[in-house]
């Protein structure tokens, strides 16, 4: 049975208008996050805040002076042009969104390292600051640092720092420091603020080995680190738990760890990770063959497996466990970032590649991936930044940054799509097709909610057809409309025809959207095939679904 859906139609909308923003940096850039509505971007010159379309706000030099001061040295910055002996290098750029602060800690000429407290809606302003270090003492690609909460408090918020130590660390720098620390984010809480101590001392974990931190979240109570372990005989890549409580020390002792197991016998390496929103479903991309060329996408389910003994040594190759992927969703060659968002039932992976492409795929939930779409192609190869963010504002644009410029990127091109059956085999969830506009367009941006878009689960066609012989019964034709409707159709009728006169008797049961339901008088389907016309009162008016099936 081949299946012909021939679709017709339906006016042409405006063709839209696409933001695709740039912007320049003084510098390479080194680390760059976004709150809400602001983006900030460390480069090695200049600490940026920029609003969230990517309009400068202001920014601040990371050079100047240490001057001695009364406790300890002070970072005082130098305007433009005036001499400067001393660089602010900042691994860390954490907004502590809740306090209304901007937590940057890095490395200095001075000391061990340094970290500011900024306003959050004027980096200018400036809270606190310390010779401190938190985080790697030099330039580091291979640490994370973020907020955890232990308890639900705001006062209970820390800096998890997860940093490899290096060979040739003065005393003076790693005293007290270890592979995975926790550092208190106000005065209030036992040593004041950036301490490791807690009651108990102070709690951390050590690694006997190398490790490469990848990425680190929390999800209510859970904290995750992924990471490499390169020194074994190959690359190993790790889960880690840890359970959040009350105490820093309690919460190190919850350690447990799995190995992620991702190609067969191979050496394989984390390159970046994403978080699935909504779930317990992470992604990863990971190069499978120990070189750098061939990459995969997969797909774990990461809850926690708090059972089992604890680990001491975080670093420790022995664990046993290990965690298999629920799909490996696509494989191409240097990828190199992802970043997971959901629309609908739908993930959606926004990929990053070596040679600076920006790759969409939509995925369902049965982990069907639609056909990939390159949003976005650096005209030099440029190899992207290992992190994608979203615009938190509207949703729409993702940042991507190369070297020293930062992109905001639109997560779709709906209004390119022009009649319902090209919105429609764009396969693309952010997309609807919307009735009142008659144009493809954001869910948002269709105010009527008269839409209609894709299915929850991939269909290759709009309309299918279904031939239904029983031994008994009547032989009977069932059409099926895959869509997803924002309101049930008002009126859902269809309308058969073949080659000569009806062939439909009218036994059948009335249509009911998604389906109709011809039965066949003579128990044949003509020899020249059978058309139908699916026509549904959505989308602000009868939108024509024409279909055709042959045997
Ligand atoms: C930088 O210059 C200031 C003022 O001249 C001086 O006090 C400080 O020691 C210098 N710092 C370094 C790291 O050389
Ligand atoms: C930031 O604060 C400073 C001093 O409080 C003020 O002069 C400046 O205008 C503020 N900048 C912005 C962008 O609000
Ligand atoms: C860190 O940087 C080095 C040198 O730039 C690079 O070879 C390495 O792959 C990077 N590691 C990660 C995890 O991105
Ligand atoms: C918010 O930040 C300021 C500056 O670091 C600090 O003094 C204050 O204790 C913080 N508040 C909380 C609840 O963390
Ligand atoms: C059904 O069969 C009759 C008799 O064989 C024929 O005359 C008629 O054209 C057929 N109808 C259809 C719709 O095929």
């Amino acid at each position: 049975m081949i299946l012909l859906p021939a679709l017709l139609l339906i006016l042409w909308g405006e063709p839209g208008l696409c933001l695709e923003e740039d912007r320049g940096f003084d510098g390479h850039i080194r680390r760059f996050t976004v709150a809400d509505d602001t983006v900030y971007v460390a480069t090695e010159k200049k600490l940026y805040q920029l609003s969230h379309d990517l309009t400068p706000v202001q920014s601040l030099t990371l050079r100047g002076i240490f001057k001695d001061g009364s406790r300890e040295a002070v970072f005082y910055r130098v305007s433009e042009g005036a001499e400067w002996n001393g660089t602010f290098s900042i691994n860390i750029l954490l907004p502590f969104v809740e306090n209304h602060t901007l937590i940057s800690c890095g490395v200095s000429d001075y000391e061990c390292g340094y970290c500011e407290i900024l306003d959050l809606k004027n980096i200018s302003n400036r809270i606190y600051s310390e010779n401190v270090r938190v985080g790697p003492t030099k330039r580091s690609n291979v640490s994370v640092a973020f907020l955890v909460k232990l308890k639900k408090s705001l006062a209970d918020t820390y800096i998890l720092s997860a940093t490899q130590k290096y060979d040739g660390e003065s005393v003076k720098c790693s005293n007290n420091y270890q592979t995975v620390n926790l550092h208190n984010t106000n005065n209030d809480q036992m040593g004041e603020i950036f301490a490791v101590i807690d009651e108990r001392g102070t709690p951390n974990i050590v690694c006997t080995g190398n490790v490469e931190f990848v990425d680190g979240f929390q999800i209510s109570s859970t904290i995750y680190l992924l990471s490499n372990l390169p020194s074994g005989p190959k690359n190993t890549v790790r889960l880690s738990w840890l359970e959040a409580k009350e105490k820093k020390v309690d919460t190190f002792k919850s350690l447990r760890t799995v190995t992620l197991s991702v190609s067969d016998g191979g050496s394989s390496r984390l390159l970046s990770s994403s978080l699935i929103p909504g779930g317990s479903l992470w992604s990863g991309v990971f190069t499978v063959d120990g070189g750098q060329t061939n990459t995969e996408l997969l797909v774990f389910d990461i809850r926690p497996d708090f059972t089992g003994g604890t680990e001491t040594d975080f670093c420790q190759l022995a664990t046993s466990k290990t965690l298999k992927p629920k799909a490996v969703l696509f494989r191409q060659k240097h990828m190199s970032s992802v970043l997971a968002v959901r629309q609908r039932s739908w993930m959606v992976f926004f990929i990053g590649t070596g040679d600076g492409q920006l790759i969409k795929l939509a995925v369902d939930k049965n982990y069907h991936t639609t056909c990939p779409k390159v949003l976005y192609r650096a005209d030099d190869d440029r190899q992207m930044f290992p992190q994608i963010l979203l615009d938190q504002v509207d949703r729409r644009h993702v940042y991507v940054a190369f070297r020293d410029q930062m992109k905001l990127v639109p997560v779709s091109k709906c209004s390119t799509y022009t009649t319902v059956q090209q919105c429609w085999s764009a396969q693309d969830p952010h997309c609807v097709w919307c009735g009142s506009k008659q144009s493809c367009t954001f869910e948002d941006d269709c105010k009527d909610s008269d839409w209609v878009s894709i299915p929850d689960h991939f269909q290759q066609k709009m309309v299918s057809y279904q031939l239904v012989k029983d031994s008994t019964g009547p032989i009977q034709i069932n059409v099926h409309t895959h869509l997803t409707v924002s309101q049930v159709p008002s009126n859902f009728a269809c309308q058969f025809s073949g080659p000569s006169t009806e062939f439909c008797g009218n036994k059948g049961p009335p249509p009911q959207f998604p389906q109709c339901t011809c039965i066949l008088i003579n128990g044949t389907i003509p020899a020249q095939g059978v058309s139908s016309v699916l026509s549904l009162d959505v989308a602000g008016g009868t939108m024509a679904v024409p279909g055709q099936m042959k045997e």
